[in-house]
């Protein structure tokens, strides 16, 4: 079955006092709109198309940015959910198979749940998601006889009858494609806000003689962030069901509120994750991987058996092969750690190579970047490097090679080579004693 995903986020967000259109707000460390995407995309649709507004070039950016094959529609300005839809038709209208209305505010319907609305088709040409909350405060709400959604009344124009309903509406929506196009095209704006509502095609359809049905959700699910304080709220309930999952996944957590995921972070079964563990996006980490206390992960992947921490930064592009040891206070960017490779202490690896087995001593720096570009540091196998050693990029280091402590490498070191560039030590007998003894003679001369 072909599906089309519409999200609708042209909206201003006007309550999050924010110059950021809402939906970029952050949520899961991504865009609050990459969280319905994903919702979306669960289903393999062959179209998702953003309806974006206020900011739109930002937030067509971020919708390529979770997936190339968004396409994006400007609504200006804005006239109402149902105009929204509408913006779509000229990418969509023709489209075959099923539409399914999300919104880029609304970031955790579950794919279930858009199954179920699917499935629900069978029986009714338009299919609403409905929930009873425990405040209805101002959703709309779903008048329905039996199994048939007879219509949706927005609460400004709701009758005190209609507005004592606790059946509301989530605003998802799913139709044939051709069927929500049609109907959407005959959406006025005759209402208390001069709006045009998209839950006008209910009444629309059954004019038409077509059948509407609705599915319902638990409230958790259609959760809409229009305040930074519900943001915060959804940050708590997203945080709190990725531990939850991570748990159940059979993912050792020793301190689970403490722990930060991302919507995409992956963990493998019998890892273990210590306390205040921070992930950003792109993380994915094999089973029985360990990552200790303090660490700040993104954009990486952590192979089996490798260990990372306590107080580790690895950054986006960084590769740790099965059994590499990234210890304390260690920051590796765009980089590359082949099998059994230890940096264990105080380090700093960027745009490098590191071949298996490889021993990288406290203190080392690839010095990558000349304050223009970007330099590689290729560093072959079953290498030392000595304490303190500064790599200065470009330069490759044979395997089996060696670098003396302290030493600052511009030139390439050969296979099985020793390279030590630091300054020749001196000895002098006796000299510390005598400087001490003359600067104690000049701070007792001041003192008088
Ligand atoms: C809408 C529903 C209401 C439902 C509620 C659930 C309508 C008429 N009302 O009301 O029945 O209970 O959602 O939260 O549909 N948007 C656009 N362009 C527009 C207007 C809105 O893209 O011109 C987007 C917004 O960015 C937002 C979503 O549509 O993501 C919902 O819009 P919003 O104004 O919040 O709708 P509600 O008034 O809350
Ligand atoms: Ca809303």
């Amino acid at each position: 079955m072909q599906v089309s995903l519409i999200v609708l986020a042209a909206g201003m967000g006007t309550r999050m006092n924010s110059d950021l259109p809402k939906v970029l707000h952050g949520l899961g460390g991504v865009p609050m709109l990459h969280h319905a995407l994903a919702a979306g995309r669960a289903l393999e649709p062959s179209r998702m198309v953003v309806v974006t507004g206020h900011g739109a070039a930002d937030v067509a950016k971020a919708a390529e940015a979770f997936d190339e094959a968004t396409q994006c529609v400007t609504q200006d300005p804005p006239l109402g959910t149902g105009h929204a839809v509408a913006q779509a038709a000229p990418l969509l209208a023709n489209a075959p198979g099923e539409a399914i209305v999300l919104y880029g505010d609304t970031p955790f319907v579950r794919p279930e749940t858009l199954q179920a609305m699917l499935d629900a088709r069978a029986s009714h040409a338009v299919v609403i998601l409905g929930f009873v909350p425990r405040d209805p405060g101002r959703y709309g709400r779903l008048i329905v006889q039996g199994e048939e959604l007879l219509k949706i009344t927005e609460w400004k124009d709701a009758s005190e009858a209609e507005r004592a309903i606790t059946l509301c509406n989530s605003g998802v929506v799913c139709a044939e494609a051709k069927t929500l196009f049609r109907l959407v095209a005959q959406i006025g704006n005759a209402n208390a806000a001069g709006e045009y509502y998209l839950t006008d095609i209910v009444e629309i359809a059954r004019a038409d003689g077509l059948s509407v049905g609705f599915v319902t959700c638990p409230e958790a699910e259609t959760l809409g962030i229009n305040t930074r304080a519900q943001l915060a709220e959804a940050e708590a309930a997203f945080q709190s069901a990725k531990r939850a999952e991570a748990l159940d996944n059979g993912v050792t957590l020793t301190a689970p509120e403490t722990v930060f995921f991302a919507l995409d972070t992956h963990i493998g079964r019998d890892a273990i994750i210590g306390p205040n563990v921070i992930f950003g996006p792109g993380v994915t980490i094999e089973s029985g991987a360990e990552v200790k206390g303090f660490c700040h992960l993104e954009g990486c992947h952590i192979s089996r058996g490798a260990t990372v921490g306590p107080f580790a930064r690895l950054r986006p592009g960084t590769e740790l092969a099965e059994a590499v040891h990234v210890g304390n206070f260690v920051e590796i960017k765009n980089s590359v750690l082949d099998e059994g490779v230890k940096v264990g202490h105080l380090t700093y690896l960027g745009d490098a190579h590191v071949g298996q087995h490889t021993n990288i001593g406290a203190g080392t720096v690839t010095c990558n970047y000349d304050g223009v570009m970007k330099h590689r540091t290729e560093i072959g196998k079953h290498v030392f490097i000595g304490s303190d050693t500064m790599l200065v990029a470009p330069v490759t280091l044979g395997d089996f090679s060696m670098t003396a402590s302290g030493s600052v490498i511009t030139r390439d070191v050969p296979t099985e080579a020793l390279a030590i560039a630091r300054a020749r030590q001196e000895v002098r007998p006796g000299m510390a004693t005598r400087i001490m003894d003359r600067l104690r003679a000049i701070k007792a001369a001041k003192a008088k």
